[in-house]
C-alpha cells in the first residue's frame, strides 16, 4: 500500500482533521480512521463491517460488480481450469505458484502428514452417531492443539509452517473420519499415492472388504470444488480466525473458531440449506410458488444458494460449480437429475424477476455445489465440512498473514452503548413485585 497522498476531511463537534486515504493495487480506496478517536473522541459505527476494511492483504481480491475473485492475483477461472487444489494451496500459503521442486517438496510435505494421532480416534467414540458433522469438526480440530503441542509456538516461523501443514495434510482425514463415524462404518486410513482429492474420497466411501477405484473425474470434480472453496477475502470465518489469532492464540483453536463459525446458514451452511430448499421445492412446476413465498417478507424465507455481501453479480464460482454439476451427472450416468431441473428452473425465474434484478441478487458458489456433493454420495449434513476442508487453506494462510504483519495488535472493536446509564443497585424487596 502507498503511502498516503491524499486525505479526506471530517469536521465534527465545530473540529475538523485530515484522515489519510489509502489505495491498494487494485479495489476501493480506504480512509484510515486509526487516529480519529485519538483525534475526536468519536468511534465510527459499522454493524456487519459493511464499509469497514479490517486489515491490510495480499491474498486475495474480489470485485463484487464484476464478479471476479483472484487468488494472489490469478483469476479462479484459471486456476479451477488448469491447476489443482495443492497448487492452489501452495499460492495461497507462500504467496506464489510452485516450480516444479518446490511443488514436488510440498506434495511430500503435506503427503506424509496425512495420518492422524492414534490417539485421536478415540475422541469420535465419545460422540453421539447422530451428532452433527460440523460439531465433531469444531471439537477434534481444536483438540489438535492438545496432540501436536510442538507447533503451537506462534512466535517460531519454522512451528508455525509445520502447524499449517498438518492442517492442511490432516484435514481431510478428520473430515472423512466424522463422516465414517457418523454412518457407522470403520475408519479408512489415508493411502498416500493418491492426489489430496482421491484420497479423500476413497477415505470417505472406501470399505475394507471392498476394493475401491477412485472414479479420476469424481475426483477432479472433487478437487475443483476445494479450488472454488480455498478463500475468499475477509468474510465472517476468516475474520473470526483473525480475531481470534490476534490475542496469540495457536493456530488449531483459530481454525477451530473459523468451522464454529462457518457452521452458520448465512455463510457455509448454506449449501446444506439450499439443497434442502431444492428437495422442498421437489418439481420445477413449484417454482413460481415458491418465488412468490420469498418476496412477501412476512414468509421470511430466503432463496438459498442466492444472494451476496460481496457479490452484486454472477458468482464467478457460480459458473464453474454450474459447469462441474453437468459434468459429474454426465459421468454418473444421471440423465434427469430432478433437483437440477428445479434449479435452472429457479435460476431463470429469479434472474428475470424485478424483486431480484433491484436487489443484484445472483446464484452465489452454494446454489449448485449440492447437487455436485449429492451425487458424488455426500449427504447434506457433510456439505459444510467439505467446506471447511477446502477452506483451512485460506484461513491459515490469513492468520499467517496476520502473524507476520507487524502492525498486528489485538481486535477489539468499540460498540455504540443505548443500554441504561449508572443506576444503583436495588435490594429484592424494593424492586416491586
Ligand atoms: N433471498 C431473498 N431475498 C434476499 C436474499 C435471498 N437469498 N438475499 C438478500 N435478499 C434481500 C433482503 O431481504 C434485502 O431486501 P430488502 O432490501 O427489501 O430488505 C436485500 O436483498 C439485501 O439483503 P441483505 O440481507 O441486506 O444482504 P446481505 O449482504 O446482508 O446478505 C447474504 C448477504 C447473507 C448472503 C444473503 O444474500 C442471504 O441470506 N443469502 C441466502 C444465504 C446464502 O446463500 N448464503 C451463502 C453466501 S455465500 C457463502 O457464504 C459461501
Amino acid at each position: 500500500m502507498a503511502d498516503a497522498e491524499i486525505s479526506a476531511t471530517l469536521t465534527l463537534s465545530g473540529k475538523t482533521i485530515e484522515l489519510p486515504v489509502r489505495s491498494g493495487t487494485i479495489g476501493p480506496d480506504v480512509v484510515d480512521i486509526g487516529k480519529l478517536y485519538a483525534q475526536t473522541g468519536s468511534f465510527t459505527y459499522d454493524p456487519g463491517f459493511t464499509s469497514t476494511a479490517s486489515c491490510e492483504s495480499k491474498i486475495t481480491y474480489i470485485d463484487g460488480d464484476e464478479g471476479v475473485l483472484l487468488y494472489r492475483g490469478y483469476p479462479i477461472e484459471q486456476l479451477a481450469e488448469h491447476g489443482d487444489f495443492l497448487e492452489t494451496c501452495y499460492l495461497l500459503y507462500y504467496g506464489e505458484l510452485p516450480t516444479p521442486s518446490q511443488r514436488k517438496e510440498f506434495d511430500k510435505n503435506i503427503t506424509y502428514h496425512t495420518m492422524v494421532h492414534e490417539q485421536m480416534t478415540r475422541f469420535f467414540q465419545g460422540f453421539r452417531r447422530d451428532a452433527h458433522p460440523m460439531a465433531v469438526m469444531v471439537e477434534v480440530v481444536g483438540a489438535m492443539s492438545a496432540f501436536y503441542h510442538d507447533s503451537t509456538d506462534i512466535n517460531d516461523p519454522r512451528q508455525r509452517e509445520i502447524a499449517s501443514h498438518r492442517m492442511i495434510a490432516k484435514l481431510p482425514t478428520i473430515a472423512a473420519m466424522a463422516y465414517k463415524y457418523h454412518i457407522g462404518q470403520p475408519f479408512v486410513y489415508p493411502q498416500n499415492s493418491l492426489s489430496y482429492a482421491a484420497n479423500f474420497l476413497r477415505m470417505c466411501f472406501a470399505v475394507p472388504c471392498e476394493e475401491y477405484v477412485v472414479n479420476p473425474i469424481l475426483a477432479r470434480a472433487m478437487d475443483r470444488i476445494f479450488i472454488l472453496h480455498a478463500d475468499h477475502e475477509q468474510n465472517a470465518s476468516t475474520s473470526t480466525v483473525r480475531l481470534a489469532g490476534s490475542s496469540g492464540a495457536n493456530p488449531f483453536a483459530c481454525i477451530a473458531a473459523g468451522i464454529a463459525c462457518l457452521w452458520g446458514p448465512a455463510h457455509g451452511g448454506a449449501n446444506e440449506a439450499a439443497l434442502q430448499m431444492l428437495k422442498e421445492i421437489g418439481d420445477p412446476s413449484k417454482v413460481n410458488d415458491f418465488i412468490t413465498k420469498v418476496k412477501d417478507k412476512t414468509s421470511h424465507i430466503r432463496l438459498m444458494g442466492f444472494g451476496h455481501r460481496v457479490y452484486k453479480n454472477y458468482d464467478p464460482r457460480a459458473k464453474i460449480m454450474q459447469k462441474t454439476a453437468h459434468e459429474v451427472l454426465a459421468e454418473l450416468g444421471i440423465k434427469d437429475d430432478p433437483l437440477l431441473e428445479v434449479a435452472h428452473e429457479l435460476e431463470k425465474a429469479a434472474l428475470s424477476d424485478p424483486y431480484f434484478i433491484e436487489r443484484k441478487l445472483y446464484p452465489n458458489v452454494d446454489f449448485y455445489s449440492g447437487i455436485i456433493l449429492r451425487a458424488l454420495g455426500f449427504p447434506t449434513s457433510m456439505f459444510t465440512v467439505l467446506f471447511a476442508l477446502a477452506r483451512t487453506v485460506g484461513w491459515i494462510s490469513q492468520w499467517k498473514e496476520m502473524i507476520e504483519d507487524p502492525s498486528q495488535k489485538i481486535g477489539r472493536p468499540r460498540q455504540l452503548y443505548t443500554g441504561s446509564p449508572r443506576r444503583d443497585y436495588l435490594p429484592l424487596s424494593k424492586r416491586g413485585k
